[in-house]
Formats: C-alpha cells, sequence, structure tokens
C-alpha cells in the first residue's frame, strides 16, 4: 500500500530513510534545515517541502531523524500536529521520549518514538532493525511503511521504551567494544597477527559465551545469583591474573578495570559463592 509520508530531517540517516520509503514506492515529502540536502531525493521522486509545517501537512505518517530533542521541539513548534502520527527515530533519552509524548500529545498529534539499530548503509537490509514504542494503534497502522526501512519491532505502549532499550543494546555492544580491545592491545604487545586472532580466535569465542546471557536473564529475573559456572571467588582471581599480565605485557587494562572493581566490591559482601550475573545487583 502506498503512502503519503513526510521526513523531517535529511541527514546521513534520515536521507537513507527517506530513500528507502521512496524505493518501496511512497508518496514522500522531505524537508531539511539545509534545503540542498533534498535534491538528490526529489530526483528520485519526493516532494520538497519549503517549511516544518508544510512538510507535516503533506502527510499524516511524520517521520523525524534530527541531531537531537531540542532540534526535533525547535523545528515542531507551532506546527498543528493534529491528526498526525509523529514518529520521531532521532536517538535520544527514555526521559525525553516521555516529555515529547505529552508535547505531541498536547498538540492532538499520536506518538511513536523510535531506535535506529542500524548505520545509514544498513537501511532497507538485512540485519537493521528499528525499535518503535508509544501508540500501538499507529504504530499497526504504518507497520507495513515502516518496514520499509528496516524490520520494525514494537516494544510497548510506553514511548520511553525504544530509546531505553537501543540504549541498553549500545550498552551492550561498548562493553564488547571495550574487552575486544583490550584483547587486541593485549595480542599486539606479543606480535601475534591481529587479524588471525580477530577472525579465528575472538570472534567464535564471544558468539560461544553469548549462549551465557539467556541464562543470566534468568538468573537475574528470578533473582537467584547460585551457578555451577564460575562462582566470583575465581573471578576475582581470574581479573587478578588478568591485570597483572596485562601489567607485565606494558598493556594498560583500563578498560577493564571497572568490571574488577565490580567483582571485588560483591565478594567484599561475602557473596563469593555467587555467579557473575548477581553483579546486576551492585549497579
Ligand atoms: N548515522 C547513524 O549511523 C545513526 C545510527 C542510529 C541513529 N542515528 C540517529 O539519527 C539521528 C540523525 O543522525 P544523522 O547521522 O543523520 O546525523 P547528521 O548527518 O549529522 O544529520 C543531522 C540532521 O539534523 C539536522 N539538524 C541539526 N540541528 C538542527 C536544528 N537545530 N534544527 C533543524 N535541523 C537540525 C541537520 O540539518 P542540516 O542538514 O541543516 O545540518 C541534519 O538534517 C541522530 O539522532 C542519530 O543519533 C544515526
Amino acid at each position: 500500500m502506498s503512502e503519503n509520508i513526510s521526513v523531517l530531517g535529511l541527514g546521513l540517516m534520515g536521507t537513507a530513510l527517506a530513500a528507502s520509503l521512496i524505493e518501496a514506492g511512497h508518496h514522500v515529502t522531505v524537508w531539511n534545515r539545509t534545503p540542498a540536502k533534498a535534491d538528490p531525493l526529489v530526483a528520485k521522486g519526493a516532494t520538497c517541502a519549503a517549511t516544518p509545517a508544510q512538510a507535516v501537512e503533506a502527510s499524516p505518517l511524520v517521520i523525524v531523524c534530527l541531531l537531537d530533542y531540542a532540534s526535533v521541539l525547535e523545528t515542531l513548534e507551532g506546527v498543528p500536529l493534529a491528526g498526525r502520527v509523529v514518529a520521531n527515530l532521532t536517538t535520544g533519552r527514555p526521559a525525553e521520549a516521555r516529555e515529547m509524548a505529552a508535547w505531541v500529545g498536547e498538540r492532538g498529534g499520536d506518538y511513536l518514538d523510535g531506535g535506529i539499530m542500524a548505520v545509514p548503509q544498513m537501511i532497507a537490509h538485512p540485519g537493521a532493525l528499528i525499535l518503535y514504542s508509544g501508540s500501538q494503534p499507529a504504530f499497526e497502522r504504518y507497520e507495513q511503511a515502516f518496514g520499509a526501512m528496516a524490520a520494525a519491532r514494537y516494544t510497548g505502549d510506553d514511548p520511553d521504551m525504544a530509546p531505553l532499550l537501543d540504549l541498553a543494546m549500545l550498552t551492550g555492544t561498548y562493553g564488547q567494544m571495550a574487552g575486544s580491545l583490550e584483547a587486541l592491545a593485549l595480542v599486539r604487545s606479543a606480535k601475534y597477527p591481529l587479524m588471525e586472532f580477530t577472525t579465528e580466535l575472538l570472534i567464535p569465542w564471544l558468539n560461544a559465551m553469548a549462549a551465557m546471557l539467556p541464562r543470566w536473564a534468568e538468573e537475574i529475573e528470578a533473582g537467584d545469583y547460585r551457578t555451577d559456572v564460575s562462582n566470583l571467588e575465581i573471578n576475582r582471581a581470574g581479573m587478578e591474573n588478568l591485570v597483572r599480565a596485562f601489567e607485565e605485557q606494558g598493556v594498560k587494562p583500563d578498560l577493564l578495570l571497572p568490571i574488577k572493581t565490580v567483582i571485588d566490591r560483591r565478594v567484599a559482601r561475602g557473596l563469593a559463592h555467587e555467579g557473575l550475573s548477581g553483579l546486576v545487583e551492585e549497579l
């Protein structure tokens, strides 16, 4: 089904989103603060609106992808939103999403917040995911159109859920990056080939270890941190060993030390018999 859709914000991500919607056959109206960025999309069939108000008037679904929530408020200030679904895919914090949902609601609009789990090059390709939260009727009405940009997953009617899950997934990635950077620094200190280490050893190991995560989720939900895998005392000793090895290799363990601190704190509470998932109680 071909929809009328407006896209506000034609940075790297907004341009990719708009292009995917045009490609899928939707009638796309675009607006950007710097109008020249609309030219390539107009060449593909988009209509360029002169103002945000014109863009919002053109379509019942308004996708917003700007720098931050302040720029979204600035852009939509004074624009009538009655009868519009505003899908704000700008990255933000859960508290900002709650405020934005109320702000749009006061102006008569229906609100969806979104978290884009992709880079622009992934949009409209397998592997791209956009998380949505907020108005369920709005999501169901446009689910098919959203699917042109990326797999669309609805995460609940609290508008803050998509940005919270977005941040949680990024947090997981940063943890993996921190460990991987330390691992690469350690391997480089021994002059072992980094590509071989990465592709043949580290990636398969990380994938295998990811199988632990559902078990952690279960333990944390149950609040039961007994373990038959490895207890915190073993991990405390393992960390001491690791940090010493780093020092002996002349590599700083800076990105590893925070988890050591939390393990030590938990053990000092007399909980050395618990498993690693219990560390969540320290956070
Ligand atoms: N790029 C990614 O890989 C990626 C991945 C996931 C999520 N995101 C999120 O997507 C959003 C956009 O990212 P991007 O990569 O497209 O950034 P970008 O290329 O820097 O584009 C920023 C956009 O915001 C507009 N803008 C900035 N300040 C504005 C203001 N005060 N009023 C009106 N418009 C304003 C810019 O307009 P001008 O063209 O006039 O400067 C431009 O359209 C961000 O929230 C980002 O976190 C990006």
